[in-house]
């Protein structure tokens, strides 16, 4: 039979065709699910500029990352969604030392975004860290983190998925494997002896001050250089925003921060 070379792919286009299908997959642009009501007993409520509304999709919101969905294994949106693999594929493709880790990842959609990236790269070496508490945000600790005051992340049942659920999440991409690996508990407990040497890209995503300190704290000394430090609450959150300068300011580090979708921000380490 003859071969018809129209109909073959190079293994760029395949890889690309392959996270151009995760993408749309995991934020399900696809099936384009409805956000979810807040636990609040469904009122229309602003939490963050955003209003959430009851019953209905909408491709805008879903593409900045602006509504929680109900069935989505991921809330980050589509352009921030495409930042992860951009992130990660450039972290391969330029040999950048070190492993990936999202702090904060509720149902698992970036960090399944990133073992497929691996995935389809054939690398075999990286790491993919899955942390969280597996249980929700904590209660705000005002009197450390003033910033976190009046802070009502906590009372939302469904940020609070099982790491079981997480895991089953990555078997349905048929991503889980030994690259993945979970670390469960409270960041200032899990994240400061986690076994992480590298890190190529570091998406930090626990939305409170306190979450995104103690991950600065622990990781980004671990970030190579060349490496991505992604902050996905940047412009949403405003205590996380000032945990990010804090830190910085402590140590003296400037960078050149990007936009990505008008919440999102990320940097590259020179
Ligand atoms: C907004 S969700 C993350 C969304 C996710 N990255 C995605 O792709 O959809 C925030 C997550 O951070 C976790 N979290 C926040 N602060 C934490 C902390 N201090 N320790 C452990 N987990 C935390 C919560 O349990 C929750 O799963």
């Amino acid at each position: 039979m003859s071969k018809d070379k129209s109909h073959d792919l190079s293994n760029e286009s395949a890889t690309n065709l392959y996270l151009d299908l995760l993408r749309d997959v995991i934020t399900n642009s696809i099936y384009s699910d409805p956000p979810i009501l807040s636990k609040r007993r469904g009122a229309l409520r602003h939490l963050f500029g955003i209003t959430y509304r009851p019953g209905s999709y909408d491709a805008k919101s879903r593409n900045s990352g602006g509504d929680w969905p109900s069935l989505a294994h991921s809330m980050i949106g589509m352009q921030r969604m495409e930042n992860v693999r951009n992130c990660a594929v450039t972290a391969v493709k330029d040999n950048v030392p070190g492993d990936f880790i999202e702090t904060g990842v509720w149902r698992g959609g970036a960090c399944i975004m990133m073992r497929g990236v691996l995935k389809a790269l054939g690398d075999t070496d990286r790491t993919v860290w899955v942390a969280d508490s597996f249980a929700g945000l904590p209660k705000p600790n005002a009197e450390k983190y003033a910033a976190d005051k009046g802070d009502d992340h906590h009372q939302y049942d469904v940020l609070a998925v099982s790491v079981e659920d997480v895991k089953n999440n990555f078997r349905k991409y048929g991503l889980l494997d030994d690259q993945v690996k979970f670390l469960k508990g409270w960041f200032s407990e899990t994240l400061p002896k986690a076994p992480i040497e590298k890190l190529s890209v570091l998406r930090l995503d626990g939305d409170m001050y306190e979450s995104t300190m103690d991950a600065l704290v622990s990781l980004y000394p671990k970030v190579s250089s060349g490496g991505f430090v992604v902050i996905d609450d940047y412009h949403a959150v405003p205590g996380c925003k000032q945990a990010v300068h804090d830190y910085l300011e402590s140590k003296n580090i400037s960078v050149s921060i990007c936009e990505i979708d008008g919440t999102g921000v990320y940097w590259r380490l020179e």
